[in-house]
């Protein structure tokens, strides 16, 4: 059966970044349609707007105006808080002039001008709808019924990362997930170290089944099983799925189809966690692509560092700079944080400090930093880290001003419920 909520029963916020007056037109049908809708003027306003509204759906551009504008506002859609599909409003001569970065998103959609504030309507309802189904071939369906959670949500993919050995990448993968996990977040941990991937060890739970043993057993005829289904449960309430079991089997792990399966798994849960393997395989830099966040643990000394400004400028070629997260693993040893930052470029964005004797409990033990030490110094580190990916820090209350109502100093639309 196709379920299609009837989205007045479930509103939805939209971000439309128009001219004046086509904005208003478009705000007030899809107000009518149930929508909540929200006019930004410039990629900042729209960076804030979705930083506060996770509840944003799609977001409506223009992309015939300023081109620099356009391009950092469709960024700002899927490289930013977390991946939105857009609505491209665009005169058919501009078409080729259209730059995006990765020429689109899979979700996006485009409406050649002259449109009508209806035609808007119907485009936002079907991408919204979309967003919280889930195809398996039969059209949409929609995956349980839908929470208020679920509406138009899709997980963050974190992916872990940094060319070097040894910084702490696993321990971080690992805690950051049971941290999210304890602070009641649905998440999906992907061992995707194909080489020396030892989460499922790490967490007590050998032999748990892999990506390359389902993959395999559908070549000979087995069903295609989504991520989500294959992973593993924790008692921790984490979900864990490694990509192999044996570090050379793994041609059946066709990045592409890794990557695909990530962001289907992305759009079940609030978080999806990758370990990777240090390296710029094929597969990383499949999976690089469709992270929202790249998170690069660094240990405080220099062969650590080196790796990290090599990152950095691999990073930049790859177009995924503004995406690296910098964590300064045992941050209270060796180089101060204030250097590394210097010597890396790049903020740090969290850091963990150090804490050998607990973690080399932890593995023994097959538990995670919550489970064994919840009140430990390093686990509140993480519980920081986990907040800030939560956009905890960024929660701001709108204020309310006569007339209409204000949102970082805007008049929004108090647009009327009726049809225009
Ligand atoms: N903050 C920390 N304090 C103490 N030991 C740590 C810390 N982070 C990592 N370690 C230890 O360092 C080693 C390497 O960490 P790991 O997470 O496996 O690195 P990677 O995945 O980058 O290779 C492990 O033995 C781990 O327990
Ligand atoms: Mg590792």
């Amino acid at each position: 059966m196709t379920l299609v909520p009837a989205p007045a029963a479930a509103p939805s916020a939209v971000a439309l970044l128009l001219p004046r007056t086509e904005a208003e037109q478009v705000a007030a049908e899809l107000e009518a349609g149930g929508f909540d809708a929200f006019v930004v003027e410039d990629a900042r306003e729209l960076r804030e707007l979705l930083e506060s509204r996770p509840d944003v759906v799609v977001g409506v551009l223009d992309a015939d105006g300023d081109p620099v504008g356009a391009s950092q506002a469709w960024e700002l859609m899927h490289r930013g808080v977390r991946s939105i599909p857009a609505l491209m409003i665009i005169d058919p001569l501009t078409i080729d002039r259209l730059e995006l970065n990765g020429a689109g998103h899979e979700d996006d959609e485009y409406l050649t001008r002259p449109y009508s504030a209806e035609s808007v309507r119907w485009r936002v309802e079907a991408m919204w709808i979309r967003s919280v189904a889930v195809d398996d071939g039969s059209g949409p369906v929609l995956q349980g019924a839908i929470d208020s959670r679920d509406w138009g949500r899709r997980g963050q993919l974190v992916a872990v990362f940094n060319p070097k050995g040894g910084v702490g990448k696993t321990t971080i993968a690992l805690n950051l997930a049971a941290v999210l996990a304890a602070r009641g977040q649905r998440v999906l941990m992907i061992d995707a170290d194909t080489v020396t991937g030892h989460v499922d060890i790490s967490l007590g739970m050998e032999g748990v089944p892999t990506v390359v043993d389902a993959w395999r057993d559908e070549l000979e005829g087995g069903p295609a099983i989504p991520f989500l289904e294959l992973a593993s449960a924790h008692p921790c309430g984490l979900r864990v799925l490694p990509l192999t079991a044996s570090p050379i089997h793994t041609d059946v792990l066709q990045p592409e189809r890794v990557a695909q399966a990530l962001v289907q798994a992305r759009r079940g849960v609030d978080f999806v966690i990758a370990d990777l393997h240090p390296s710029y395989s094929p597969l990383n830099r499949a999976v690089f692509d469709k992270a929202d966040r790249i998170v690069v643990p660094l240990t405080p000394d220099l062969p650590a560092i080196r790796a990290t400004v090599k990152l950095r400028d691999v990073a930049d070629e790859l177009g995924m700079r503004d995406r690296l997260s910098l964590v300064v693993n045992r941050a209270n040893t060796g180089v101060a944080v204030d250097d590394v930052e210097k010597a890396v470029g790049i903020p740090a964005w969290g850091q963990v400090r150090s804490a050998g004797l607990t973690l080399v409990r932890a593995v023994n033990e097959g538990r995670t930093l919550v489970d064994l030490a919840p009140k430990d110094p390093i686990t509140q580190d993480f519980f920081t880290l986990a907040d800030r990916l939560m956009g905890k820090e960024l929660e701001r209350v709108p204020e309310r001003a006569p007339g209409g109502f204000r949102l970082f100093g805007r008049l929004l639309l108090a647009a009327p419920r009726a049809r225009a």
